[in-house]
């Protein structure tokens, strides 16, 4: 059956940690020199609203390690929606390629793609989640042991994409996730109340607070996110008043009890804004682990979605 990655909620826990088994399968032989090319003929095409360095450059990277091949397709040359419907785009790229990748603005966008597509569709990001970023950033916690329920990850600032996908994957895999945001830019209430669900199965303390103090006390990993998001540069001036007391600055580090603490950012980052350089230079970030990582899980998404027999 064909299955698509377009929410972080699509792979239950024991799927999510054999897709990080074989990421790290998948990072051994990259090291060693070593591409199994499992996707010979096979054609992803890239559908990209938004613009992108991290995952274009994985996605592309991984289909050629893989013995395969990208055609990237930006707004500019497709108009989604406007030159053409997602529905026409999504019929004709499934008698050509053999998996749609798409970063899009709106959420519709990914699931019309499947809609309408036979191949594969795997969400490289929308307005709503971006859950192949945080299923390489669990990937890169689960490499340093830490994934476990023992363990608490702080995110500070927006409640957007990125945060959305966070939880989600915190509430499947059993880690406990503490959410600063302001009052008005709390994560949505729909995925707000879906981790939460998912957390009674998996026993993960999902919580939100308001002081980016109280939030930080406790946790292991600390997370943080541009304030204003690609299709938001409009309240880019506003949105840097009211985020201004939720920057991670090694003030707010001071607050942290644990003293072998990371710190996370997708990328890219705004310095001076959510994270000042000297704390996304500084010895405690894991932020260039987490973008290589995005290599070795979308390529061991892109293997489940396609050959989901092979290397297991
Ligand atoms: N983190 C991330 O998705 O980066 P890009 O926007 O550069 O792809
Ligand atoms: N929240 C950010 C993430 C970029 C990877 C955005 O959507 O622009």
């Amino acid at each position: 059956m064909r299955r698509n990655f377009l929410s972080a909620t699509d792979y239950n826990k024991e799927e999510i940690l054999h897709l990080f088994s074989l990421a790290e399968r998948l990072k051994r032989m990259v090291k060693k020199g070593e591409f199994p090319h499992i996707l010979k003929n096979h054609v992803a095409a890239l559908v990209f609203e938004k613009p992108s360095l991290r995952t274009r450059v994985t996605f592309e990277t991984a289909m050629y390690h893989l013995g395969g091949n990208s055609i990237f397709l930006s707004q500019e040359n497709i108009g989604v929606g406007k030159r053409e419907a997602v529905k026409d785009i999504a019929r004709n790229l499934s008698r050509w390629v053999n998996i749609i990748i798409a970063r899009t603005f709106s959420h519709r966008t990914v699931e019309n793609l499947a809609e309408f597509g036979t191949v594969p569709v795997i969400n490289a990001l929308s307005d709503l989640e971006h859950p192949c970023q945080t299923y390489g950033d669990y990937f890169t916690i689960y490499e340093m042991g830490k994934l476990n329920s023992n363990t608490t990850l702080a995110y500070i600032g927006d409640g957007n994409n990125v945060c959305h996908s966070l939880l989600l994957t915190g509430a499947i895999l059993g880690i406990n996730v503490v959410i600063s945001t302001p009052e008005d830019f709390k994560p949505e209430e729909e995925i707000w109340e879906k981790a939460i669900n998912i957390s009674k199965n998996s026993g993960a303390k999902i919580e939100w607070t308001p002081s980016p103090q109280e939030a930080v006390e406790n946790a292991d990993f600390i997370y943080t996110d541009v304030w204003a998001s690609m299709g938001q540069e409009h309240e880019a001036e506003m949105r840097r008043k009211v985020f201004m007391p939720y920057q991670v600055n090694r003030e707010l580090l001071n607050h942290v009890k644990k003293g072998d603490f990371k710190i996370m950012h997708c990328l890219p980052a705004h310095r001076g804004e959510e994270i000042t350089d000297e704390v996304i230079d500084g010895p405690h970030s894991i932020v260039i682990e987490q973008a290589e990582n995005r290599l070795h899980i979308q390529k061991a998404i892109i293997l489940n979605l396609l050959k989901p027999d092979a290397m297991v």
